[in-house]
């Protein structure tokens, strides 16, 4: 995907709103390169959360009086930024859920388990994280359809020419992709593969948590049926992501959780349904954080996607390069034109637990593991790389620092 050239963004500057820069861990700065599985929070975000709690707080859509609408008012505006922020027809499609695993586990029940029988296919990635691959292959099994996973090539990219085979298995009904691998940063096809489903009737499931906080999203361009984002990986809070699905899905759907909210009637006789999106919002939801997930929209988009992906694809190169320079280092994945800002990698002879602990003595926070994609460790041959991830906040002297500190781990362990 080509880049543009944006304004640059200032990841210094950036740097100040967000308190942990200043944090010594062992005495040195803190070189956070982990934002792959969560990031920092600025100040405006956690300022926006505490306003909230101290001027506006109360439950929602239930109190008449002003504290419940105003609360109303900030739950209700942050849905509204989540439907903009993804270009959804409209805010009724937005489903707030506890996290991007809520919502790609909401949609292989509700959907899944009433769509899927046996003789029907159901494709995810050799790419996925687990909560796109363990939810599908559980309604897949609970269902009798066919569970069907599209291979990697060696530079850690889908093999499209494998969906002969994977047709040939029965009725494709599903096919779940990332937008973005966790592990490797590739950026998938999503829109080859959507168009690939609708010719054959199927939906298209797309897991844009590692996309979401570094990319334009448009589910209308996407032309995809579902589509999941995480809020903690964007700037804002934990505990909180959202679902967007196209409304006649959503609205044919059954529930995923029940109780209080969710409903429109009860009786002993007969419970019916509450419209959407509230239908699927069952019990007090993440109102603050909700709030705060609004406000890390706004904080995201006034930095710029495209300024951030820019950024992120200089340290991304920056990376490569000095990585390239030592020949005892493996790395895996796709050119950077093709890959968001992660680098997975493992250093020749060392356990990547071992080289994580030592980066760590050096104040360098990167993931170490098998990243909640064994089937995809199992491809690589491996099981578990390094990985270290980029965000808006993310600087070169951090990657210097994240060199001298695998150059140490060779020397003292390999
Ligand atoms: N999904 C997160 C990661 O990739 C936790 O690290």
């Amino acid at each position: 995907m080509a880049v543009a050239t944006h304004s640059k963004l200032d990841a210094e500057r950036l740097r100040t709103d967000f308190a942990v820069f200043e944090e010594l861990v062992n005495g040195k700065p803190v070189a956070y390169l982990d934002s792959a599985a969560s990031t920092q929070k600025p100040r405006q975000v956690l300022d926006a959360m505490r306003d909230f709690y101290e001027h506006s707080y109360a439950n929602v859509h239930r109190g008449v009086y002003r504290l419940a609408e105003r609360a109303t008012t900030g739950y209700e505006g942050a849905r509204r930024k989540v439907a903009s922020y993804v270009n959804a027809p409209s805010e009724r499609e937005v489903i707030f859920t506890r996290s991007a695993t809520e919502a790609l586990n909401l949609v292989a029940y509700a959907w899944g388990l009433d769509n899927l029988e046996e003789g029907d296919v159901v494709v995810v990635t050799d790419l996925e994280h687990h909560s796109s691959f363990v939810p599908w292959q559980y309604a897949a099994g609970r269902t009798g359809a066919t569970f069907c996973v599209i291979p990697i090539d060696e530079g850690g990219e889908l093999r499209l020419d494998a969906l002969d085979e994977i047709e040939r298995q029965g009725n494709v009904k599903v096919v779940a992709s990332n937008l973005v691998s966790n592990t490797l940063g590739t950026v998938n096809p999503v829109q080859a593969l959507a168009a690939w489903a609708h010719e054959r009737g199927a939906i298209m499931v797309v897991d844009a948590a590692q996309a979401a906080p570094h990319r334009h999203l448009d589910v209308q361009a996407l032309d995809c049926e579902f589509l999941a984002l995480s809020s903690h990986k964007m700037c804002g809070p934990s505990g909180i992501g959202a679902l967007w699905g196209r409304r006649e899905l959503l609205e044919a759907m059954s529930p995923f959780n029940l109780g209080g909210e969710m409903i429109r009637s009860v009786s002993a006789e007969r419970t019916t349904w509450n419209e959407l999106p509230y239908k699927f919002e069952a019990g007090t939801p993440a109102i603050a954080e909700a709030v705060g997930f609004g406000a890390a929209i706004d904080y995201v988009s006034e930095v710029g996607l495209g300024a951030i992906e820019q950024h992120e694809r200089g340290l991304l190169e920056y990376t490569l390069g000095r990585l390239g320079e030592l020949p005892w280092i493996d790395t895996y994945g796709p050119p950077p034109e093709r890959r968001a800002g992660i680098v997975s990698l493992n250093v020749e002879g060392v356990h990547p637990h071992d080289v994580a602990q030592v980066l760590d003595w050096e104040g360098v926070a990167v993931r170490a593991g098998h990243h909640c994609t064994q089937p995809l460790m199992t491809k690589l041959g491996v099981s578990a790389t390094i990985r270290a991830s980029f965000y808006l906040y993310s600087i070169q002297e951090e990657v210097d620092r994240l060199v001298e500190g695998l150059v140490k781990a060779k020397t003292s362990l390999g």
